[in-house]
């Protein structure tokens, strides 16, 4: 690490950038990068502390943080996510795709958790400060990407049940292929009944650790039961459809010869996914219909048995889109499409990851131009 260290042109980070890793070693991680596995060369870490609010960030190596036993975030923890990506495109810059709404999901997430908000354009400063710095490790094929993990942790060391008086923005970087490694073929999922993921009133909407710590078991259940992942369903009537795992769910249906999307409307339990609401609007550009209301377990199973759903599918920035094949619960099993991805399916995904990846316009202005 260099000891002295420059400003950024905003003067809110530092930059001590490490030495990049070398050309082989990059281009071994990058062969085949799968998910979360290899990060880049740099980290953003800014520092806040009640009474002084976010202090200067730096641009480091990446690395270890020192964290106090008594950190709160190791006790009772207070500690948010998000998940956006950055894309090369084909004039040779990179974009990445909404930042700013994952930027405000991280505030909601924030305030729920009575954590500070970071300011917008900080989070966004931060996000081009690190692609910028580590553009190397942003793929070039489509269906990969630079995947960018902001997190924030309490780290007062205090044992006292109450919000920490400090906290720790960190910023990390991971060069990502598929994120389920089978590709695109549909999987299996398994409805729990034993396990809810968020009740109201609860944190399903933040996208806190502890919400993931909680579906671990569920996860592990449907890995049991052959499946690949878990149907989330409501915690009162025990019977709407939720999510899938880490993603949003949608279903097809024909109805008079007319395509409708359904996704389960957002009641305050499921986590707002910003490719949720991309594709709600994607749909209508393509002529679908696009509708968010409530689908029972009983609707899913008697509207694909009577022919009116044709597909099923779940979303998310990590995988972007993943066909349904299979469902299965304790009252039965039932099979989608054959199992087969669907063409609905199949063309809201292509026009998405074509608008990411820059080879059709982006009319709605999504991508936000880094370098
Ligand atoms: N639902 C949950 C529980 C998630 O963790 C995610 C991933 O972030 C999503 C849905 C999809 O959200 P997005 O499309 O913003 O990635
Ligand atoms: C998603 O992006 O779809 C996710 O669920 C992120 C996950 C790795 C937590």
């Amino acid at each position: 690490m260099s000891t002295t260290s420059n400003l950024s042109a905003s003067g809110r980070f530092e930059l001590q950038p490490a030495p990049p890793a070398s050309d082989e070693v990059r281009a071994a991680r990058m062969q085949n990068p799968g998910f979360g596995r290899f990060f880049t060369d740099n980290m953003i870490v800014i520092p806040y502390k009640e009474g002084e609010g976010w202090g200067r960030g730096a641009l480091k190596p990446y690395g270890l943080i020192p964290i106090d036993p008594a950190g709160s975030v190791l006790h009772y923890g207070q500690a948010i996510f998000e998940g956006f990506k950055a894309y090369h495109q084909p004039d040779g810059s990179i974009k990445t795709f909404r930042p700013e709404a994952n930027a405000h999901r991280f505030n909601a997430s924030a305030k729920r958790l009575a954590m500070p908000e970071l300011p917008v354009e900080l989070f966004i400063e931060a996000a081009e400060l690190l692609i910028t710095q580590d553009r190397v490790w942003v793929p070039k094929a489509v269906g990969e990407s630079l995947y960018m993990r902001p997190f924030m942790i309490g780290t007062e060391a205090a044992l006292g049940v109450r919000p920490s008086k400090e906290y720790l923005f960190i910023l990390i970087a991971s060069p990502a292929g598929a994120y389920f490694p089978q590709g695109v073929k549909p999987v299996t999922v398994w409805i729990s009944e034993d396990y809810v993921r968020a009740a109201p009133g609860g944190t399903g909407s933040a996208k806190c650790a502890g919400n993931y710590a909680g579906s671990l078991v569920a996860q592990q259940q449907a890995k049991d039961k052959g499946c690949d992942q878990v149907v989330w369903i409501d915690a009162i009537h025990r019977k709407y459809v939720e999510e899938m795992g880490g993603m949003n769910i949608f279903f097809v249906y024909e109805e008079n010869g007319k395509t409708i999307v359904v996704t389960p409307i957002l009641t305050g339990t499921l986590l707002p996914g910003i490719t949720r609401l991309s594709l709600l609007e994607i749909a209508k550009e393509l002529g679908f219909g696009a509708e968010e209301r409530k689908i029972s377990i009983e609707d899913w199973e008697k509207d694909l048995r009577e022919g009116r759903m044709t597909e099923a599918f779940a979303c998310g920035t990590a995988a972007v889109i993943t066909p349904i094949g299979t469902v299965k619960s304790v009252h039965g099993a039932w099979v989608i499409k054959d199992g087969q991805t669907g063409p609905v399916s199949a063309k809201l995904r292509e026009t998405l990851l074509n608008i990411q990846h820059g080879l059709v316009l982006d009319t709605r202005g999504w991508l936000h131009k880094v370098i």
